[in-house]
């Protein structure tokens, strides 16, 4: 029999969030058993508003979404304009369809409490957007960190940061949070930096390619343009990182990303390197936690795999 693995996404869509439940949604290896949002990219309540209507366009509105997070848990977020829009989604949150179902009553946490509880075999987590969430969840239930197989984690930088020059966005925008569930916590943890997705980077062309397979896909490429017009800049071509799905990918295919176990902190100061991971990258160190942070990937292949599965929406449902 096909054993597939319980799946939750902790998520503040966000375009490449929108990529990265679509993969989740498309990939049967793995079972989407909730999400659960936060701030981040917007405001909370956009980011919930979003990941309903996404869920609703994949076919999902059966999976529970908890509202989480609306602030960091220590200091309040500084504003930042976002690359996604003014609506976190390029300004097109209204073409996705109306949800026909409201958010969990639940909140995220107890969501995530109950969905591990409820869990016959061990749970993969993928946060993709600030860690405040998760944090919470390991600070308040530390008995069902046995529960968890693996978080998988979009965030952090090796090399430099999106923000500052040297931290992340998901690990800026709430340091005590990353560093709590980064450095202090013993679940094992695999890391998708941005030195790796920002290489997985996919065109122009491959995105319109990908709105021909259906309408479903259209209108996930539909979400894109001004989230495209900041990486294109970033970039220097005519592309986007579609960060936080190569997260899902090593979730749905675990491997599938090349890892190296490295010691980690984050920087909680408030100097220049706020939120910035650092790296221990010295050979031999004898540290209590390591953390398998995925620095490279067959890129081509990693890019057929997304438009594989993604190219298949509204097909395998
Ligand atoms: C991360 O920040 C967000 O803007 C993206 O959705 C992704 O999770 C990349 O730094
Ligand atoms: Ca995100």
């Amino acid at each position: 029999m096909h054993v597939t693995t319980p799946l939750i996404i902790d998520t503040d869509p966000g375009v490449d969030d929108a990529f990265a439940l679509a993969l989740a949604a498309a990939s049967p290896e793995v079972e989407l058993i909730g999400v659960t949002t936060v701030f981040g990219n917007v405001s909370l309540e956009n980011t919930t508003r979003n990941a309903l209507r996404l869920l609703t366009l994949l076919g999902r509105d059966d999976v529970p979404v908890g509202v989480g997070a609306a602030r960091p848990l220590v200091h309040p977020h500084p504003h930042l304009s976002s690359a996604h829009g003014s609506d976190g989604l390029s300004g097109f949150a209204h073409t996705l369809p109306e949800p026909t179902r409201d958010v969990d009553g639940r909140d995220a946490v107890t969501l995530l409490r109950e969905l591990l509880e409820q869990a016959d075999r061990p749970v993969t987590i993928v946060p993709i957007g600030p860690l405040t969430n998760i944090a919470l969840l390991l600070a308040a239930h530390p008995h069902l960190k046995p529960k968890i197989g693996r978080l998988v984690v979009m965030g952090g930088g090796v090399t430099g940061g999106n923000v500052t020059a040297t931290a992340e966005f998901n690990v800026w925008s709430d340091p005590e949070a990353a560093r709590r569930v980064l450095v202090e916590e013993d679940v094992p943890t695999t890391l998708v930096p941005m030195d790796l997705t920002r290489r997985c980077a996919v065109s122009a062309e491959w995105l319109d390619a990908l709105a021909k397979t259906s309408e479903v896909a259209k209108t996930l490429v539909g979400l894109t343009p001004d989230y495209l017009a900041t990486y294109r800049k970033f970039l220097g071509w005519d592309g986007m990182a579609v960060h936080d799905a190569v997260a899902v990918a090593e979730a749905v295919r675990p491997g599938i990303l090349t890892a190296t176990a490295f010691p980690v902190d984050v920087d909680c100061a408030f100097g220049p390197n706020r939120g910035a991971l650092v790296v221990d990258q010295r050979l031999e160190v004898d540290a209590p936690k390591t953390l398998g942070i995925t620095l490279d990937a067959d890129l081509d292949g990693l890019r057929a795999f997304l438009f594989d599965r993604l190219g298949a929406l509204g097909v395998r449902q």
